[in-house]
């Protein structure tokens, strides 16, 4: 039973505090929408899906405490609420997928009596909630016949259930191989400068007894070149229309060595992470974060004070090094541009 990151219990949003982790588990409380902002800018939930759930909360408190004549009043302050939240962070597009969701909610229900239309998109962002694991189970089952039993996989930063609604994307794959009977080992690349993969990934698989073994980032090719990994995996915060997909800092290079040598290397992404708007990667953009990230590690300052740092959090792996991408609704491998296409048209209206 894998952790569920964001819950929504008594009115009260409670988010585990991800930048704790794995030292300690704070549960953190949020009733308003501005919080809800500043918890996505400053990391306290990350990881694409579990970005728009949030926001999808986010969206639905501050609807609630709009007091309107009007719906066309509603609307105005309703917009400037998402904007709030849509500035947030720039990469992962389910955050501005959940929020169009939230404001096609209220425009759909436009007529409701005012609390009514609250209660409605308070509806809609738990339904978001639901909806995310349901899509991860899926994903699961499609993408975890890719893995043969005993394989050893490799998979970069987070992408499982602490970076969703729950059960994971790339590690939600992982635990559908396992729960099919498949005897999987994980290696998890630490992730600099977050560490997400060290702190995180290591954290919630180790928790659900899955073979874990961390590596330093620079590791990767040599184990690579041993011939200990099997296949790569990893999730998406973005995937334009030909399937460049951005990620976490650090996986165009694992992707660049898996060709190298010949390994398969896996995206698994909803289909709310394809932006059929973007034609190729260069079009996504990228969020350059604060330069204490590279000059501290663990609070402490690891390089000269005054240093130039460039710090950009996801960088873009161009689709020809991706073997296939996994998604609720099957797998897109080959001609991306047809088969993301195709996969996002059975996404509901
Ligand atoms: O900066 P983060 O931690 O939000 O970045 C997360 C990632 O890059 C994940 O791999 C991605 O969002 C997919 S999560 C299912």
């Amino acid at each position: 039973m894998s952790v569920k990151p964001i819950l929504f219990e008594d009115n009260v949003l409670k988010m585990i505090d991800q930048r704790l982790l794995p030292n300690e588990e704070v549960w953190l409380e949020y009733t308003d929408y501005k919080a809800v902002a500043e918890a996505i800018v400053t990391m306290v939930v990350r990881g694409a899906p579990a970005i728009g759930v949030a926001a999808a909360f986010g969206v639905a408190f501050g609807a609630r405490d709009i007091f309107a004549a009007s719906f066309d009043e509603f609307r105005r302050e309703f917009d400037a609420v998402c904007a709030v939240l849509a500035a947030t962070r720039p990469t992962a597009v389910n955050l501005f997928w959940a929020i169009d969701r939230m404001k096609r909610c209220a425009q759909a229900h436009a007529d409701l009596a005012g609390a009514d239309l609250k209660e409605r998109l308070l509806a809609e962002a738990l339904e978001i909630a639901a909806e995310d694991e349901r899509i991860n189970r899926a994903m699961g089952a499609h993408g975890q016949v890719l893995f043969a039993d005993g394989a050893r996989i490799l998979t970069h930063c987070n992408a499982g259930a602490l970076a969703t609604g729950g059960y994971g994307t790339a590690l939600g794959v992982i635990r559908a191989a396992v729960e099919a009977g498949k005897k999987i080992s994980v290696y998890a690349d630490e992730t600099r400068p977050w560490l997400q993969g060290a702190r995180l990934t290591t954290w919630e698989l180790h928790k659900d007894g899955i073979p874990v073994t961390l590596i330093c980032d620079n590791m990767a090719g040599y184990l690579m070149s041993k011939g200990e990994i099997d296949g790569v995996i990893v999730g998406a915060d973005r995937i334009a229309a030909n399937g460049d997909t951005a990620n976490k800092i650090g996986t165009y290079s694992v992707a660049i060595l898996a060709k190298e040598h010949n390994i398969p290397f896996y995206v698994a992404a909803p289909i709310s992470t394809i932006d059929l708007t973007l034609s190729d990667g260069s079009l996504i953009p990228i969020e350059e974060r604060g330069h204490d990230e590279v000059t501290h590690c663990g609070g402490r300052r690891i390089a000269p004070a005054g240093i130039a740092v460039r710090n950009p959090a996801f960088d873009v792996t161009p689709a020809r090094y991706i073997s296939a991408i996994i998604t609720e609704h099957g797998l897109a491998r080959g001609d991306f541009n047809t088969d993301l296409a195709a996969l996002c048209a059975k996404r509901p209206a």
